[in-house]
């Protein structure tokens, strides 16, 4: 979901419409503004996109200068006009927007009907509002009216509260979900993501876990979750540019973040070889004490996660570490094996998907040493790890990830190496000779993406399919589990990957007539096993899509469709494997005229349980 605010001199109505048209990757099944206009609130709603929002309140003719907006993905409540922020309090005061998930609302909304509170809808977030107008009727003071609230709150919570009766304030609050603030000449902004403020300020304040900001035209001061004033904040500089957020001549953020990738496996590896060495050194860890880590436990979340099987294949094949990949919220709900020299790596695109972050708590618990693979600065998943190695893919707006992903799969192989020296079962100069070779992928992804004429085809040729299946053996496995996710996510083509030597235990039984296999047949050690198996599923008729090394001239013996990619190091395989894979899923997407960017029921981050 996405919060944005604004208190200052200018009508707010246009900043609001536009910080949620940037935020809106982050959830768009309903959306919705409150504006104090003469002395009053004035909520508008919408179900559906920011645009439809935007037509409802033109001809409104609000011009009033404080006021907050929502763009919501559902939990609690479907998407609906009455469960779309922001949440007002029955007396009509009180306005709230709110991302999160608030665990104990059940009960406190049964409390606040017993006092006479009426509901309007079925969210969670209804009761803050409630809440905060019971505290507002006995101390008429918005921050302490708000602040007891949150004492009652038992979950998560980032949220912006305005009232008419303190007008031109808002309120900003925040546990386990984020929020920045910054300061303009015109007024006072906040939002749950910089990208909707980054054109009013570039020096902005990531408010810390439990403190509230008091926000008015004149400025904003800050308060520690005891109380006490916080007169200098810790303010972050942001110097990426502002047309991130723009397509820069792309249909869509998609197509621009895949072509962004060769730049991203170039700015991630800069400055990591100095003098023939890995230089990694924000791990703080010596080489001894990596020496000492004898499991490694990946865990992430969705795309993130499988950027950790690749680097399972990497970890063990180089360092000689086990390493287990597992889904954050299968993670933090079992019991997992961890000693002191047990070594947890969270992966996050955002650094602030809730499973994740539950699961990095639970491990530093348990006195694993948590190293964190993130694209956002100054991220949750950041402050709370041990420490973290940034994937430089810049902000990324399509809700599926690409270029973060590549980002991700290059941060974990400089983490693969760096344990593999560190055991010393890499010599210096074959990590030298692998991380020139890893350089090298840029060069090679920029030659995937000059001609797309290949990938093109084969989309046309699945396009009206109703399911695929992906198979690959070794790193082409995962790889394959990638590519059937990106799939599914925005084309709703129903996708499913697949270890090629397990596909006659089951999904052989779908093969008939034209069903597309999509196989990572790369040349690897496992290329001939491979091979076999394209040829299991080509005789019950599939139409086989095969992603091969360039000069493979035999695979076009067993595949209807052969795109080719420049030959490189089977470790290295996932880098170039995974991008016409991306291609492959957009241009299916597109051609089925789905919404590419904001793929329905998805959000780019998911801040809930
Ligand atoms: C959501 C996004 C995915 C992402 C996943 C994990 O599901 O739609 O693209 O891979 O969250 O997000 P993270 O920010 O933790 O990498």
């Amino acid at each position: 979901c996405g919060i944005v605010g604004y208190t200052g001199s200018r009508p707010v109505k246009d900043i609001l419409i536009e910080g949620l048209t940037r935020l809106e990757y982050r959830g768009y099944d309903s959306a919705g503004i409150a504006v104090e206009q003469d002395g009053r609130l004035q909520v508008v709603h919408a179900r559906g996109k920011v645009s439809g929002l935007a037509q409802l309140v033109a001809p409104l003719g609000l011009t009033g200068t404080c006021g907050i907006g929502h763009t919501r993905w559902a939990t609690h409540g479907r998407p609906s006009e009455a469960n779309a922020h922001p949440h007002v309090s029955c007396d009509g005061h009180v306005a709230v927007v709110h991302n999160g998930i608030i665990e104990n609302f059940a009960e406190l909304r049964e409390e606040l009907e017993g006092r006479g509170h009426t509901f309007t809808s079925e969210t969670d977030t209804e009761v803050i509002a409630h809440l905060v107008e019971e505290a507002f009727r006995t101390n008429r003071d918005l921050l302490q009216a708000v602040r007891e609230a949150v004492e009652r709150l038992i979950g998560a919570y980032a949220l912006a509260v305005v009232s008419d009766q303190e007008p031109g304030t808002i309120i900003a609050a925040r546990k386990d979900s984020p929020l920045v603030v910054g300061m303009a000449e015109d007024g006072a902004y906040v939002a749950s993501d910089i990208i909707a403020l980054i054109d009013a300020t570039r020096d902005v304040v990531v408010l810390g876990d439990g403190d509230f900001a008091k926000l008015t035209p004149a400025g904003i001061t800050y308060y520690k979750v005891r109380g006490e004033e916080v007169y200098e904040p810790q303010t972050t500089h942001i110097d990426w540019d502002v047309d991130v957020a723009e397509k820069g001549g792309y249909p869509d953020f998609m197509l621009k973040e895949i072509h962004e990738q060769p730049r991203v496996i170039r700015d991630t590896l800069a400055g990591r070889l100095v003098d023939g060495h890995l230089a990694i050194d924000e791990l703080d860890l010596s080489p001894e004490e990596l020496n000492l880590i004898d499991r490694v436990y990946v865990i992430a979340c969705g795309t993130s996660y499988h950027a950790g099987l690749i680097a399972k294949n990497l970890i063990e094949g180089w360092a000689r570490i086990p390493c287990e990949v597992e889904v954050a919220s299968e993670f933090r709900y079992r019991n997992p094996i961890i000693t002191p020299s047990t070594l947890v790596v969270a992966v996050s695109q955002s650094g602030e998907t809730a499973d994740t972050l539950a699961a990095v708590r639970d491990a530093r618990v348990k006195g694993a040493k948590v190293f964190g693979i993130t694209n956002v600065v100054g991220s949750p998943l950041a402050r709370e790890s041990d420490g973290v190695i940034y994937t430089k893919a810049n902000k990324e707006i399509a809700v599926a990830s690409t270029k973060s992903f590549l980002g991700q799969v290059v941060s974990l192989t400089l983490l693969a190496l760096l344990l593999a020296q560190a055991k010393g079962k890499l010599k210096t100069n074959q990590v030298r000779l692998l991380f020139h070779e890893l350089a090298d992928t840029a060069e090679q992804v920029e030659h995937i993406l000059a001609d797309t004429t290949a990938i093109d085809e084969a989309a046309r040729a699945c396009k009206d399919a109703k399911s695929a299946l992906f198979v690959g053996r070794g790193m082409g496995a995962a790889i394959s589990y990638e590519g059937a996710l990106k799939l599914k996510e925005i084309s709703y083509l129903h996708a499913e990957a697949y270890p090629a030597g397990e596909m006659k235990h089951g999904p052989i039984a779908l093969i008939d007539e034209g069903f597309p296999v999509i196989a990572v047949a790369t040349k690897s050690p496992v290329y001939d096993k491979l091979v076999s198996n394209i040829q299991e599923a080509k005789a019950r008729g599939a139409m086989v899509v095969a992603v091969a090394t360039e000069g493979d001239e035999d695979i076009r013996a067993h595949a209807d469709h052969v795109i080719y990619i420049p030959k490189v190091r089977d470790a290295f395989s996932a880098i170039t494997a995974s991008v016409p894979l991306q291609l492959f899923a957009r241009a299916i997407a597109v051609e089925r005229n789905c919404d590419v960017d904001q793929p329905r029921n998805l959000a780019k981050s998911v801040t809930v349980e």
